[in-house]
């Protein structure tokens, strides 16, 4: 048997630590929050997508009666982004939550859908995304999906042509 260490690799940081574009981007998912639908679990939560050309397009979660029919903030944000604007690569996402009118103090990780989303578009464009998860003791930064999701499954893995 052989054994294998996956290390993963994460920063958090201040929000006076970032750029100013990333905290832009933060403050847009935080925003984002205010779209969200979530009338069942009472739990808001934003996306904001950073494209190539400095376009942000922001998602929120949007919840249904039958519950696996909404879709969380990270996707509905992708997605519309893909849609919207298809040439252009996605280059950073952020991600913030609240409950009520408070954000949480620790930030919220991509649900594993989600991260296997973000995941595909990185291999769509060929860039990494750089994900800020927002929390208001702290950012938690990692540089592409990799850290997050670790063993996953890509386009290599269908070996197709
Ligand atoms: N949710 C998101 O939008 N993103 C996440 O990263 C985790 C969960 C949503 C889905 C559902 O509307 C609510 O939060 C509770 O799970």
């Amino acid at each position: 048997m052989i054994e294998r260490k996956i290390e993963a690799i994460v920063h958090i940081c201040e929000m006076a630590e970032l750029s100013e574009e990333e905290r832009e981007l933060v403050d847009a998912a935080k925003q984002a929050t205010e779209g969200s639908y979530a009338p069942y679990s009472k739990f808001n939560v934003g996306a904001a997508v950073l494209l190539q050309n400095g376009i942000i397009v922001r998602g929120a979660n949007q919840e249904n009666a039958a519950y696996p029919s909404g879709l969380c903030a990270e996707r509905t944000a992708l997605f519309a982004a893909g849609a919207q604007h298809p040439d252009q690569p996605v280059v950073a996402l952020a991600i913030a939550a609240r409950k009520g009118r408070r954000f949480l103090p620790q930030p919220i990780s991509p649900c594993g859908a989600c991260r296997q989303v973000i995941s595909g578009v990185e291999e769509r464009y060929g860039v990494p995304i750089r994900i800020l998860l927002y929390g208001t003791e702290g950012v938690l930064v990692s540089e592409g999906i990799s850290p997050l999701l670790p063993l996953r499954f890509a386009d290599k893995d269908m070996q197709i042509g």
